[in-house]
């Protein structure tokens, strides 16, 4: 299918509504999109393609276009974009592939594409389409090291290629719901973006001094109102946390599952909303957009072979990885006969530079001794929360 957003800025890319997992690791509720534009000017150009699974609906789209591409925009290596590049070379073999220099070489071993067919690109440079101008400029670490967007200046709309996108297959081009979006857009940073939420503090002062009427996301619906989710990822990388606490549990034979249960209602009769996450039946994204604005995080485990049950250790490992701006971490559970727990999981935890809360580690099912453990844990807390202004 082909839509205009612009005149003569055309949508060419494909959904897919059933893909329901992201690089075998990331759950896709709502499927997602593989945008692709073409630019017709003196000369055309493509930016970005799709996943070499919907190849065949590019490829159909830009046929009935009737159009010869001279530039294929390349503004990410990752191969849900890049992955159609060789055959629409094959296609159009006049076409030369335009791209930062990191993304040239990663192209090169990615897709063995030969180093005669690029075009390399600087940061800020522009390249004139005849009437239309595009201006690339390199935004590293949204998500890999190569990562550019790229502003079509006479019609202020700026392709953002994975930055600003969301998993969400929508019949809308445009989006419609906000709120849905906003929810696929927050899931998508918080799996994706998270770890570089720094570096994106500088990319957006960047958008914010352009003039930009739409944003184009390679993934998801195309946004007319870019300050909404301009504003949501400021805030989503600010240094804000919210009065929240997080419980990624597992429990085995009921120990862990009473102290969790309790500690829940303690900290909520404190003001606090908590989120409580049965590990073994969360969906993992879910868990990665509550620690998007958490405050502190409390993983609850049992014991098994002297240490985390290994949801548990999968959690703390995901926690680690995504990086979150949580300021308090602890561990609540429990044991038979011992083990080492506590020290394993605080060790995996590190890259959050988060200021560790006396745990509560118990031996067998919980004693009202016990529970006035947690509520001491619960009240720290709040005495923590409160020293945040929250
Ligand atoms: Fe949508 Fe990083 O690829």
């Amino acid at each position: 299918m082909i839509r205009e957003i612009k005149s003569n800025v055309y949508a060419v890319g494909s959904l897919d509504w059933d893909r329901r997992l992201f690089d075998e690791l990331i759950p896709l509720p709502d499927g997602t999109s593989y945008n692709a534009y073409v630019i017709k000017s003196e000369k055309t150009a493509l930016i970005d393609t799709v996943d070499p699974t919907k190849e065949h609906e590019l490829v159909r789209n830009l046929e009935e276009l009737h159009i010869k591409i001279d530039y294929v925009v390349s503004n990410h290596a990752e191969q849900d974009h890049s992955g159609s590049i060789p055959r629409i070379l094959q296609l159009y073999p006049e076409a030369q592939v335009v791209t930062n220099s990191k993304c040239k070489a990663m192209l090169m071993d990615l897709l063995l594409i030969p180093e005669e067919k690029f075009l390399t690109v600087a940061d800020g440079e522009t390249l004139s389409l005849g009437r239309k101008t595009l201006q690339f400029i390199l935004t590293p670490w949204v998500h890999w090291p190569e990562t550019m967007i790229t502003y079509l200046k006479e019609d202020n709309v700026l392709f953002s290629c994975d930055f600003l996108g969301s998993h969400l297959a929508a019949s809308d081009l445009f989006v419609k719901d906000e709120g849905k979006v906003y929810e696929s857009a927050k899931r998508y940073f918080a799996e994706i973006m998270m770890p570089f939420r720094a570096r994106m503090k500088s990319y957006l002062e960047e958008i914010d001094r352009l003039k930009v009427d739409i944003i184009a996301p390679s993934h998801g619906p195309v946004y007319q109102n870019p300050q909404f989710i301009l504003d949501a990822y400021k805030d989503w990388v600010s240094d804000d946390v919210k009065n929240e606490v997080i419980i990624p549990f597992v429990s085995m034979h009921g120990s862990t599952r009473v102290m969790v249960d309790y500690f829940t209602e303690a900290l909520i009769g404190k003001g606090i909303t908590v989120k409580p996450f049965n590990l073994t039946r969360t969906d993992i994204g879910e868990l990665a957009m509550a620690l998007v604005d958490v405050c502190t995080i409390v993983i609850a485990s049992p014991t098994v072979l002297a240490g985390p049950h290994p949801a548990c250790v999968y959690a703390a490992y995901l926690v680690n990885a995504l990086r979150p701006k949580t300021k308090y971490v602890s561990v609540i559970g429990s044991y038979g006969w011992g083990g080492k727990t506590i020290d394993i999981l605080t060790q995996m935890v590190t890259n959050l530079h988060a200021e560790f809360l006396e745990p509560v580690i118990i031996k067998g099912y919980p004693t009202m001794e016990d529970f006035k453990l947690l509520d001491k844990l619960a009240d720290e807390i709040l005495k923590k929360h409160r020293e945040q202004n929250l």
